[in-house]
């Protein structure tokens, strides 16, 4: 596979597949993080003469187009952000939009609607994919996926388009894979990661695979529940999957086998709602009251957490460790994304979710090794799976 220096599009139309699934508040962008990430890669194809057809997920429509998913803002914040006009296709197919397509000029961008208004991009079925890549693959010469947040999805725009046309990693694929080639093979030592978020579900698999390769793994967030409920402690109005103890009694026997610090929270801020101005206690993990909830890791783990992350060379953060956006329970993911900043070694911080609390939280980019675009990409990454969008792409 070529690098993007030498991939020849010059003079061509170059369909680019991104990530810019940003979070949206009243048709705000509240944090336009992953179209930044995508500039590079638009200004090296507009400096080497290519058009550009830029195509991007937002949310998950199903299939249907929803307004308040649209890309609009984000073809506004993109062209605010490259001082140009941005060409903006409401369709995802036609004759009007092959039109538009094909009289770009070098350097000029048009933007596709939300990729996924159209139900062949996520179908399940090979062939209605098929059908729509090779519609989609008919408005342009070559493709470039850079869509790094995407590429664990076997869509149309992702998987199956690369196959038809000549085709590179732009430069944030390349990059989120080099540094997470620096995790899964051969970390400096000690290697830590630290998880947090809603859902023991949601990471079973990457848990289950960092078992056998950290030396300590941090867990914060709502899941922890259900680590605390394996436990056997109380953990009240918690949210808990059930149907997950056992399995995380599992994990947790695993741990102490193959010699992993477990860290898991002694003390939990607790409130009697899921709400910003709920009157939040501290209390031992021992005793969440039965009317009360956990929305924060307590200040004796957090500071715990924090002993144990500057302690690594290497540390991975996937997950808030409590309920960030509201500011009594914020106080943990802040210490956790601190101890980050100091780490000497690699720190990633992965996530979608995860870059965004760090930014809401009034951090830097700078402050941390590396800030990956992609959430469950990057998980899967870890997980030792094979991801469709960078097999489609070589990589
Ligand atoms: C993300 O936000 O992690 C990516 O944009 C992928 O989105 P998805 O989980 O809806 O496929």
């Amino acid at each position: 596979m070529s690098s993007l220096a030498s991939f020849d599009v010059d003079g061509k139309r170059v369909f680019l597949r991104c990530d810019l699934n940003v979070p949206l508040k009243d048709g705000a962008i509240k944090d336009d993080g992953r179209i930044k990430a995508s500039l590079p890669t638009i200004q090296l194809l507009q400096s080497k003469g290519a058009s550009l057809i830029i195509a991007a997920h937002l949310g998950r429509p199903k299939g249907q187009p929803s307004p308040e998913l649209s890309l609009a803002p984000v073809a506004k914040r993109l062209g605010e952000l490259l001082g140009q006009e941005i060409i903006f296709a409401a369709d995802l197919m036609g004759d009007a939009l092959s039109a538009l397509a094909h009289s770009l000029k070098a350097g000029q961008i048009l933007l596709l609607e939300n990729i996924r208004f159209n139900p062949a991009e996520t179908s399940k079925d090979e062939s209605e994919r098929g059908v729509f890549a090779a519609q989609l693959a008919l408005l342009a010469d070559a493709y470039v996926g850079d869509g790094f947040g995407a590429v664990h999805r076997k869509h149309a725009s992702v998987f199956d388009l690369p196959k038809l046309l000549p085709h590179c990693a732009g430069l944030l694929v390349a990059v989120e894979v080099e540094v997470l080639k620096k995790l899964t093979q051969n970390p400096t030592r000690p290697y830590g990661v630290v998880l947090g978020g809603a859902k023991v579900s949601d990471k079973l698999g990457v848990i289950e695979n960092l078992l056998g390769k950290v030396d300590m793994l941090a867990v914060g967030g709502g899941m922890v529940f259900t680590f605390l409920a394996a436990q056997g402690k109380e953990i009240g109005t918690s949210l808990v999957e059930k149907d997950m103890i056992d399995v995380v009694k599992t994990l947790i026997t695993t741990a102490h086998e193959k010699g992993v610090t477990l860290v898991l929270p002694t003390d939990i801020v607790v409130a009697p709602m899921f709400s910003a101005d709920a009157q939040s206690t501290l209390v031992s993990s021992d005793a969440i009251p039965a009317n009360q909830m956990g929305l924060d890791i307590g200040p004796i783990s957090a500071a715990a957490f924090a002993q144990q992350i500057e302690k690594c060379a290497t540390v991975f953060w996937n997950g808030p460790m409590g309920v960030f956006e509201f500011a009594n329970f914020a106080a943990g993911t802040r210490v956790v994304a601190t101890a980050l900043t100091k780490v000497s070694g690699i720190s990633v911080v992965g996530g979608g979710d995860s870059a965004a609390a760090v930014r809401a939280l009034g951090f830097t980019d700078s402050e941390f090794g590396y800030i990956s675009t992609g959430g469950g990409a990057s998980l899967e990454y870890l997980e030792g799976k094979e991801l469709p969008g960078l097999v489609a792409l070589g990589l």
